[in-house]
């Protein structure tokens, strides 16, 4: 990361024997509780990373939420999400070739919290994906799918980096928020 070249100037940063890597908070003295309440300040989008169920057969898909969704670069087309390496579904997720980010609409608070329970998977007879993709929500108000380009596990988190393949958005459609751990929505109404 390129803000890590100066360790100086970022003391929480040490250089690792490969890449650099975070202290853990212990030892900077952080209560972890108050900097999540804290970082709960950042007004976020949720997302639903999507990626196929390796235990079923095709059209079997697995949802989790996230809002920890960013993009990186427009070219190559690069974005990132993270996922803590005590989730349960880690293992998929850290090995897919391939997810989509569902990026919710206001409309869809109850979606995320159905992927934020365990083994949240979707079969196909719900008819919650679209027929022509079985890792897109239906009614999202954006769509972007991604190969796995990179992933790196920092702290207690695994970094995912996608490459973007194909992506669309619905400029009708309010946006889901998540600020102060409480959902709201922005833009158009629904
Ligand atoms: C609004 C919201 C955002 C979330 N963002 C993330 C995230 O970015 N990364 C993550 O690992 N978990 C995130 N979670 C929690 C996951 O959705 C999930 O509940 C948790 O990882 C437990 O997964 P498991 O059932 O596989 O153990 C978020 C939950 C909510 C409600």
């Amino acid at each position: 990361m390129v803000y890590a070249e100066n360790a100086d100037t970022f003391p929480h940063i040490v250089r690792g024997p490969l890449h650099f890597r975070t202290k853990p908070s212990k030892s900077i003295g952080m209560d972890s509780k108050a900097l999540r309440h804290t970082l709960g300040n950042f007004a976020t989008g949720v997302c639903v990373i999507t990626v196929p169920d390796p235990d079923h057969v095709d059209g079997h898909v697995l949802g989790m939420t996230a809002n920890s969704f960013s993009s990186i670069s427009l070219d190559p087309p690069l974005v990132q999400w993270c996922i803590d390496n005590k989730a349960h579904r880690y293992a998929v997720y850290a090995e897919a070739p391939r997810f989509g980010i569902n990026i919710l609409s206001g409309a869809q608070g109850e979606l995320s919290r159905r992927f934020a329970r365990h083994n949240a998977h979707i079969v196909p007879e719900e008819k919650l994906v679209r027929e022509d993709n079985p890792l897109r929500l239906r009614d999202v108000v954006g769509y972007l799918a991604c190969e796995t380009y990179d992933t790196r596990t920092l702290g207690d988190h695994l970094v995912i980096i996608g490459r973007v393949t194909d992506f669309d958005a619905d400029p009708g459609q309010s946006g889901l928020t998540f600020f102060r751990g409480r959902y709201g929505h922005i833009g158009t109404d629904t």
